[in-house]
């Protein structure tokens, strides 16, 4: 079996209009014309979550463990009518109350979709088509955490699953795992310092996330993830310059309320800084995040960015 690349897929703006057509062929083949798909992750009562096996002869991340059900929207049809088809074609199944979670844009080297993401709680039978699937089953949610980054399953279900499904307690714990892999045996500061903001700012989705370093007694921009921002903060100055003056976190639900706050992009409304010791225990830089809603940070962000930044006190 093989797909059929003369079929012919709606183009989208990111709000889902149609603005266009093209051919499978021309979508996958790094045109990066966005075209829109619908996603169903499907939850067992005690929470486990089905995945389907992709058949080897997929043009697409071939033998990987995907999302129970996944496929794209023709033309013409709406997102609903192409998920019923979708899950009826691949699993078999028709008596299932889809609830639509959100949308997102996924962009890899070759294609950009525009992703409709569903779920639903399903306990009935599941008969997995023999000719689109290589079969499927439910994995429980330490299966699935032991199986990230091991390149077991798609890329697209990783960072779908980690966004919509795990808590931040899962997120974190995740992201622990990942930053003390990626540094181990590392010993250049900034190359640390610019994949630790990179880890951070995909698997948790913040606005803006960077370091700033102490170099000539000032805070100098660092390795960062985001927009662009103020390049010197001095000492006790704004958020970033008070943890470093005051040698610990500080947490601001509303950026508006913390005096001398210094607004690098005027979209941050709430932020976390965090300070980086050395062994000996000076501040040598510190983890700035900030949101672009209130009150996004709590002890949790608090207990777990430590704990990374502790990771690159080790690291010295
Ligand atoms: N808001 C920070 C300045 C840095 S930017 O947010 C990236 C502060 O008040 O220190």
């Amino acid at each position: 079996m093989k797909d059929n690349q003369q079929e012919i897929f709606p183009i989208v703006d990111e709000t889902g209009a149609v603005v266009g057509r093209a051919t499978r062929g021309e979508c996958h083949s790094g045109t990066k014309l966005l075209h829109p798909v619908v996603h169903l992750h499907v939850f067992n009562a005690q929470g486990d979550v089905y995945l389907q096996k992709r058949p080897e002869w997929k043009d697409i991340q071939p033998g990987k463990w995907d999302t129970a059900v996944g496929g794209h929207i023709d033309y013409g049809e709406t997102p609903e009518e192409a998920l019923r088809r979708e899950v009826c074609e691949e699993l078999g199944i028709t008596d299932f109350a889809p609830e639509f979670v959100g949308k997102y844009v996924f962009e890899s080297q070759r294609e950009r979709e525009l992703v409709y993401v569903h779920r639903t709680t399903y306990d009935g039978e599941i008969r997995p088509s023999q000719d689109e699937l290589d079969g499927g089953r439910f994995w429980t949610i330490q299966e699935i955490r032991e199986a990230i980054g091991r390149g077991v399953l798609t890329p697209n279900f990783e960072s779908e699953y980690k966004r919509f499904f795990l808590d931040k307690i899962e997120q974190y714990r995740l992201l622990t795992e990942q930053i003390r892999a990626l540094i181990a045996g590392e010993t250049d500061r900034i190359a640390i310092m610019a994949n630790v903001c990179a880890a951070i700012h995909e698997t948790m989705g913040f606005w803006w996330t960077g370091f700033y370093r102490v170099v000539n007694n000032e805070l100098v921009l660092g390795p960062f993830q985001g927009p662009v921002a103020c390049m010197h903060i001095g000492y006790g100055k704004g958020v970033c310059g008070t943890a470093w003056k005051e040698q610990r976190s500080v947490v601001v639900p509303d950026v508006e309320e913390f005096p001398g706050h210094i607004a690098c992009s005027s979209l941050s409304r709430s932020e976390i800084v965090v300070p980086v010791f050395s062994k000996a225990g000076e501040v040598l830089a510190v983890l700035d995040i900030d949101s672009k809603e209130l009150n996004t940070f709590d002890a949790t962000d608090r207990q777990y960015l430590e704990d990374i930044c502790q990771m690159l006190t080790n690291q010295q």
